[in-house]
């Protein structure tokens, strides 16, 4: 099984994964955590490349390191955890890349399904978490986490998170139609909700979707 989680920056996702892991590890199912971009030895160095605040990096090549820490992900982790049945949970997959190069950057969305195809080697979540939170308080929420007043040149700030508001908002967007295209794999829930709260809605959500599953019943 393979769960994403998905958010724009600031929108409690790591929290809901810790819980979720310790939900499934009490449930005894075997369960790999992993984020994008990162997860290998290659990947992470990718994912040095594209966060680090001082360099430039233009939407096309931005687009492709993404892609290639995700190829190197997908084959190496991924595809061999899921064929040995393992639970498999995700922060952040392809519809980052969709929300994130196609809306936020303006990247030609038929151009991004190609290489989207390409990189998961066509692999799909079988749920998606959706905490969706407006832009405006995620970035206050991010700003507030790393205690430094609101300024996006912000030496504090990663390269994504430089992108400024405008930037967030066309993500905010890309998620909304993204969401809309793909509604049977999608579950939305207000990231303003006490984090108990979703972490419970999270569960009773697997809970129906896998009733197959003797473990995640009880
Ligand atoms: P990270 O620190 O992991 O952010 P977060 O905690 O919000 O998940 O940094 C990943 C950043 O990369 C984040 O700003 C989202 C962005 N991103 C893309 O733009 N495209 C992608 O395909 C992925 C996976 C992430």
């Amino acid at each position: 099984m393979l769960i994403t989680f998905e958010g724009i920056d600031g929108a409690g996702k790591s929290t809901q994964i810790t819980k979720l892991i310790g939900w499934f590890e009490r449930k005894g199912i075997e369960t790999i955590s992993l984020r994008e971009p990162g997860g290998t030895d290659a990947a992470e160095k990718i994912r040095r490349i594209l966060l680090d605040s001082s360099g430039e990096i233009t939407p096309l090549g931005e687009l492709l390191l993404f892609s290639a820490s995700r190829a190197e992900l997908v084959q190496q982790v991924i595809i061999p955890a899921l064929e040995s049945e393992k639970t498999v949970i995700l922060d952040r997959f392809y519809d980052s890349t969709t929300a994130y190069q196609g809306y936020g950057r303006g990247l030609d969305l038929d151009m991004l399904r190609s290489i989207i195809q390409i990189s998961t080697c066509g692999i799909v979540p079988d749920i998606t978490v959706f905490l969706d939170l407006d832009p405006e308080t995620a970035l206050k929420r991010k700003f507030a986490e790393k205690s430094i007043p609101i300024a996006f040149d912000s030496d504090e700030l990663d390269r994504m998170e430089r992108s400024g508001l405008e930037f967030y908002r066309k993500v905010h967007q890309g998620y909304r139609e993204t969401i809309r295209q793909n509604a049977n794999r999608f579950v939305i829930l207000d990231a303003k909700e006490n984090a108990d709260i979703i972490h419970l809605k999270i569960k009773e959500i697997i809970r129906q979707r896998f009733p197959f599953s003797a473990a995640i019943k009880q």
